[in-house]
């Protein structure tokens, strides 16, 4: 959400202050891998609500209350701004993460929809959670911003468990695949936004069975671009010329979470710190 913040209540030094990245799990991981990829001078602090997770199948208020939890823990960490990478937390809860803080809060509806505009589609697939589809937002965001824009949008909640589980190209992903995406693929949409942390993993999939002329939108891409305009803008970029470094926060270590890390970020998550956030923050 391209928010503008005036440089004057800045604190010194917020230059070398981490990105705080946060997400209903491990998910949002396919969002830092791209901000690593174009912003590899920044330090991150990323927090995964491992212990609450799903998100995608909660009501409004409490997506919003976990929301502002998650951000309030990054924002204690002394973070200079904010990524709600959490597609659900996005839909449903950005209005008020942005009011509470005074630093930048950037969310994936505005990537996915700045990255639909560069695209010049119009007529639009919109897949993501329950909560993020029956939200609307993006609906509503890109129908405010493209004139004549069509947009056809449809929860795909199986997708989440098969990208965990690693199954992303076989027979059972692709059915699903197709069980969810046939009306999308028979109405003919040019561009396709994977609007939920999990669905990149499944690019594959999703593209083989959609055809070469369908546009795949993938707004974790685009978010690295919206940070890095940001951080220009306010001039807080890190300019120390190392490699920045990544700290995890999780509220619960899934048993398997070294498997899904890396699977969602690329390599391999060498640690990551349990922390209590529900009572605390
Ligand atoms: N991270 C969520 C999203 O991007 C998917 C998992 C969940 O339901 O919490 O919408």
């Amino acid at each position: 959400m391209g928010l503008m913040h005036s440089q004057k209540n800045m604190p010194r030094n917020i230059r070398n202050r981490p990105i705080g990245i946060f997400d209903s799990g491990i998910g949002g991981l396919t969002v830092v891998k791209q901000v690593l990829r174009n912003l590899p001078d920044e330090n991150i602090i990323y927090f995964g609500d491992t212990a609450r997770v799903p998100y995608g199948t909660k009501s409004r208020a409490t997506i919003t209350r976990f929301a502002i939890q998650d951000a309030d823990f990054l924002l204690k960490k002394g973070v200079k701004a904010i990524i709600a990478a959490c597609f659900t937390v996005s839909s449903n809860a950005m209005n008020a993460l942005v009011r509470r803080f005074d630093i930048p809060v950037l969310g994936m509806v505005e990537a996915g929809v700045d990255a639909v505009k560069k695209t010049g589609a119009k007529f639009i697939g919109i897949i993501g959670t329950s909560a993020t589809i029956e939200s609307k937002s993006y609906e509503k965001r890109l129908k405010e911003e493209i004139k004549g824009i069509k947009v056809i949008s449809k929860a795909c909640p199986l997708f989440v468990p098969l990208a965990e589980e690693g199954w992303v190209n076989n027979d059972i992903a692709k059915m699903t695949v197709e069980k969810y995406l046939l009306p999308l693929k028979k109405k003919r949409v040019d561009a396709l936004v994977l609007a939920c942390t999990h669905y990149p993993l499944l690019k594959k999939a999703i593209s083989e069975f959609m055809g070469k002329e369908v546009k795949i939108i993938l707004p974790g891409r685009e978010m690295s671009f919206l940070l890095k305009q940001e951080l220009a803008n306010l001039n807080i970029e890190n300019r120390t010329g190392s490699k920045g470094n990544m700290k995890i926060y999780l509220s619960d270590i899934p048993r398997n979470f070294g498997r899904i890390a890396k699977n969602f970020l690329g390599v391999p998550v060498l640690n990551a710190e349990k922390v209590e956030i529900e009572n605390k923050w």
